[in-house]
């Protein structure tokens, strides 16, 4: 393919000399006339391992060339690569001049261009600025419709400075969005070749990704240092922890506790999380990332109440009590929590919870736990769901017993939903449906 690329930073050098190592021929274009100075002599603008090396070989066998004439390089390739910077403005949103002064001369140059020419995203950009920022801006500049008469799409780059060359062609995933399918295959043929699991998206999923990775990456490092201090604190190697943590893929390290939704809750998360950072507290240690997980975790039952509230609607049936579907144990389940707000502001309440109510009828501690410990919330309990159907003008699905959602299916769909952890049934496409963070 014929590519012009954008950008000769970490991105956009290392984009241009991996692609024309893979037979596509890449113009490079940037600004600055040094960057460009050093592609057409064969070096790297940048310190990155194997690059200078697949820049003069790129050079050498006429796949690779630089420019700093933007009108050239558009004409001459069939699909642009934006890899320009999105540095952070002062008060720390992201900056897109580099974005949309791109976006005017490649829509200025696509005005009189007859082929048909594919705009790319590689730059990290806010979910919504395709849609919102660099489509108007390309059909303002060239006059002419995304996805008719040029392609657009985006393809988030993963790469890590230092090993950028092995990552290129050992990626952990190909991301590509698109505005259609036509620009998605095009996009994906540039990496012909490479094995890598491959997705197609839309494009703000796409802008989505690449967000929840960075923000993951930093989370885990953060949570990384600050349990390291801590176990250093108590004279325990970190290292050797972690080394077993890790070999936790099940739960650990893996998708499980990853999915938006609801507050965590229970016996354990709560506790452990107070105690862990009470025992640094006691030990002179500042735990700002632990202290966050507790007021993250209000913040989302808070949000959960807002969302009630907004509707305007008062009679409410909570479906789900425990924490998690399939127990009984009501300690510190954030639902008990939404329950008790719900009733201080005045709601009209009632609960469907067969484990809760069952455990309601048996004797014992949980008996009495729910009975004289919650009696508030034990005088909205329904043994029937019918009569929480019934009495209801908005259904809050609180954890993720199955029945509930055959259930609500069955109810009157004029009654609205608030989904609080996603059963995944056809009621999402109802009208009066809300996911809480979906
Ligand atoms: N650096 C990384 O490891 C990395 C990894 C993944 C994603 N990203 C993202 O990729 C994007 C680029 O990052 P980078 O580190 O390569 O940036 P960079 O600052 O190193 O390079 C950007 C280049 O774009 C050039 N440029 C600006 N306006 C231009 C224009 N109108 N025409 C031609 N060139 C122009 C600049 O002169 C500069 O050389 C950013 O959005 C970044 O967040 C970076």
């Amino acid at each position: 393919m014929d590519v012009s690329v954008f950008g000769i930073g970490y991105v956009g050098a290392v984009t241009s000399a991996c692609l024309s190592d893979s037979g596509h021929n890449i113009i490079a274009v940037d600004t600055f006339d040094v960057k460009v100075q050093c592609i057409n002599e064969g070096r790297s603008p940048i310190v990155e391992n194997g690059l200078d090396d697949l820049i003069s070989k790129g050079l050498k066998s006429g796949k690779l060339r630089a420019t700093t004439d933007y009108v050239d390089a558009i004409n001459n390739s069939d699909v642009s690569l934006v890899c320009v910077g999105t540095p952070s403005a002062p008060d720390g949103s992201l900056g897109l001049n580099f974005i949309t002064d791109i976006c005017e001369q490649i829509g200025e140059v696509l005005k009189t261009k007859d082929t048909f020419h594919t705009v790319v995203i590689r730059s990290t950009v806010i979910p919504g600025t395709l849609m919102n920022v660099v489509l108007p801006c390309l059909e303002k500049a060239s006059g002419k419709k995304a996805g008719v008469d040029f392609g657009l799409g985006n393809n988030p780059e993963f790469l890590r400075e230092s090993t950028a060359i092995a990552d290129y062609y050992d990626p952990t995933e190909i991301v590509v969005g698109a505005l259609d399918d036509k620009t998605a295959k095009m996009i994906m043929g540039l990496y012909e070749g490479i094995e890598a699991p491959r997705v197609v998206c839309d494009v703000q999923v796409a802008e989505g990704v690449k967000y929840v990775s960075n923000a993951w990456r930093a989370a885990k490092v953060g949570f990384a240092n600050e349990m390291g201090n801590i176990l250093k604190e108590h004279d325990v190697d970190s290292h050797k922890v972690m080394d077993i943590f890790f070999k936790d893929t099940k739960m650990n390290l893996s998708k499980y506790f990853l999915t938006p939704g609801f507050a965590f809750g229970g016996s354990c998360l709560p506790k452990d999380v107070r105690a862990i950072r009470a025992s640094a507290n006691d030990k002179g240690l500042k735990t700002p990332l632990l202290d966050s997980l507790l007021s993250a975790n209000k913040a989302q039952i808070q949000r959960g109440f807002d969302m009630i509230k907004e509707t305007g609607k008062t009679k409410i049936g909570l479906f789900g009590l425990s924490f998690k579907a399939g127990t009984d144990d009501l300690r510190e389940s954030p639902l008990v929590e939404l329950a008790n707000l719900l009733l201080m502001d005045g709601f009209e309440l009632s609960i469907y919870d067969p484990c809760v109510y069952k455990a309601s009828q048996m004797d014992g501690a949980n008996k009495d736990y729910i009975t004289k410990g919650l009696p508030q919330i034990y005088a909205c309990i329904r043994e029937k769901a019918q009569d929480v159907v019934d009495s209801s003008e908005l259904f809050v699905i609180g954890n993720g017993t199955k029945e509930f959602a055959s259930i609500i299916e069955q109810a009157d769909s004029n009654k609205s939903i608030i989904d609080l952890v996603r059963l995944g049934s056809p009621m999402e496409e109802r009208e009066n449906y809300s996911g809480i963070c979906w």
